[in-house]
C-alpha cells in the first residue's frame, strides 16, 4: 500500500481502541492510506494491548494510555493532536457487570462520552461518531423490530448508560451544531472478544470441561453479527454518514440463546472432534440476569439502503471462524482472565448474583 505524506493526511481520534471492536475497528483504518489514527484507551480488564498486536506506532499510529472521563488530559490531547474526526467506543460494556456496579458504567458511558463531546466542540472537530447498542431501545419482545426513530427504553445500567450518550451526543448536535453520528450495533461476536460475553464464554467453558450456564429459560432473543461486517458498517458511517443521523447496524437474524449454544455445541464438536450430545448435556438452566431483556430486534434498511452495506458472514460461518479462533488462541484466553477476573465469575456464576 502506498503512504500518503503526512500532510495530506486526516487525524482520527478512536477512543477504546484496544477492546473487541474498537480493536479490528484500528486495524481498518490503518489499512486506509488517508488516517492517523490516534488510539485512546484506558486498558480496563476489557482493555488489551495484545489485540493489536503487529501495529507499530509512528506517523500513522499512537497509542496514548488514558481516561476519556479525565477532562484536563483529554482536552491536553485535543489541543496537540487535533483530531478530524472522533470514533468512541470506550466504554464499559458488560450488562452483568453493570448489575453488580453500575457507577464505572456513567463514569465512562455518559460523562466520558460528555467528556469528549465538549472537547470535540472546542476543537472544532468535523465528524464525532458515538458508537452505540441496540439495548438503548430496551425490551421489545412483542413489538416489531426497531427502526432508529423507536422510542429508547433501556432496561440495565448499562443500557441506561449507554442511551444516556446517545441523547448528550443528539444535544450537541441540536445545541453547538457539532456534526456527529450515531451507530447502534446488535449483538457483535469474533475473535478477541473477553470471555466473559456469551459466546466466547461458551467457548472456554466446553474447552475446560465445565458445564454451559443459560439464564432463566434460555428463550431470550438477540440478533447476532460477525464483528468484521460491524466494523464494516462502522467505517461506512464514518466516511459516507449523513450528519446528524443514526443507523441501527443489524443482520435482523434473531437466535434464542438456546440455539446459539446448541450450534455452538455441534460446531465446537466437529472443530475438537467432541462428543456433540455429551455437550449440549452440560447446558444448565441457571438463575435468571435480573431485568433481563427477552429480545433485541433492529432494522437495518437505513444503513443497508443508504450506504449500500450488507452483512457478509452468515452466523454459521461466523461462529465457525470464533471457535477456531479460540481454539488456536488458548494464551491470550489465558492474558486476559486474571484474578480479578475469577473474582467476577464467582459473583455471578457461583454465589449467583452476589
Ligand atoms: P470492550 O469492553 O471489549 O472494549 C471497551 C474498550 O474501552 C476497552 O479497550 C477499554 O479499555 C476501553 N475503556 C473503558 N473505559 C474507558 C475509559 N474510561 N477511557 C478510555 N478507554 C476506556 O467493548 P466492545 O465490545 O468492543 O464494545 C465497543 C463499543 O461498542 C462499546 O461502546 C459498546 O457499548 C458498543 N457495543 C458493543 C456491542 C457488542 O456486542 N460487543 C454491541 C453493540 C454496541
Ligand atoms: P451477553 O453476551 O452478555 O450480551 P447482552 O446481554 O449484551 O445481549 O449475553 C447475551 C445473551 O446471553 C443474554 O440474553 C444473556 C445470555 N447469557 C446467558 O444466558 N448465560 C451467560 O453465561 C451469559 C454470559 C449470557
Amino acid at each position: 500500500m502506498t503512504r500518503r505524506s503526512v500532510s495530506n493526511i486526516k487525524r482520527l481520534l478512536v477512543a477504546g481502541g484496544c477492546g473487541f471492536i474498537g480493536s479490528r475497528f484500528v486495524r481498518s483504518m490503518l489499512e486506509r492510506a488517508e488516517w492517523r489514527v490516534i488510539n485512546l484507551d484506558k486498558l480496563t480488564y476489557a482493555g488489551n494491548l495484545e489485540n493489536l498486536k503487529g501495529i507499530v506506532e509512528g506517523d500513522h499510529y499512537r497509542f496514548v494510555r488514558g481516561d476519556i472521563g479525565d477532562r484536563t488530559f483529554v482536552d491536553e490531547l485535543y489541543d496537540k493532536e487535533r483530531p478530524t474526526a472522533v470514533v468512541n467506543f470506550a466504554a464499559e460494556s458488560h450488562v452483568d457487570r453493570s448489575i453488580l456496579d453500575p457507577a464505572p458504567f456513567f463514569e465512562t458511558n455518559t460523562i466520558g462520552v460528555q467528556v469528549l463531546l465538549e472537547g470535540a466542540r472546542k476543537h472544532g472537530v468535523e465528524r464525532f461518531l458515538q458508537v452505540s447498542t441496540d439495548e438503548v431501545y430496551g425490551d421489545v419482545e412483542k413489538m416489531e423490530p426497531c427502526d432508529e426513530e423507536h422510542r429508547l427504553a433501556p432496561s440495565s445500567p448499562y443500557a441506561a448508560s449507554k442511551a444516556s450518550a446517545d441523547h448528550l451526543t443528539l444535544s450537541y448536535k441540536r445545541t453547538y451544531g457539532l456534526p456527529v453520528l450515531i451507530v447502534r450495533s446488535c449483538n457483535n461476536y469474533g475473535p478477541y472478544q473477553f470471555p466473559e460475553k456469551l459466546i466466547p464464554f461458551m467457548i472456554g467453558n466446553v474447552m475446560r470441561g465445565e458445564d454451559l450456564p443459560l439464564y432463566g429459560d434460555g428463550m431470550q432473543r438477540r440478533e447476532w453479527i460477525f464483528v468484521e461486517d460491524c466494523v464494516d458498517a462502522i467505517c461506512r458511517v464514518l466516511e459516507r454518514g449523513e450528519d446528524g443521523e443514526i443507523y441501527n447496524i443489524s443482520t435482523e437474524d434473531e437466535h434464542t440463546n438456546l440455539a446459539v449454544i446448541d450450534l455452538l455445541c455441534k460446531l465446537m464438536a466437529d472443530e475438537a472432534s467432541m462428543n456433540v450430545a455429551s455437550l449440549r448435556n452440560r447446558i444448565q438452566f441457571i438463575g435468571d440476569r435480573p431485568g433481563h431483556d427477552r429480545r433485541y430486534a433492529t432494522r437495518a434498511k437505513k444503513i443497508r439502503e443508504k450506504l449500500t452495506w450488507n452483512p457478509l458472514v452468515t452466523f454459521e460461518v461466523g461462529l465457525r471462524k470464533t471457535i477456531r479462533w479460540y481454539l488456536t488462541n488458548h494464551e491470550w484466553v489465558e492474558s486476559v482472565t486474571s484474578g480479578a477476573y475469577r473474582d467476577y465469575y464467582d459473583a455471578v456464576y457461583v454465589r449467583s448474583w452476589g
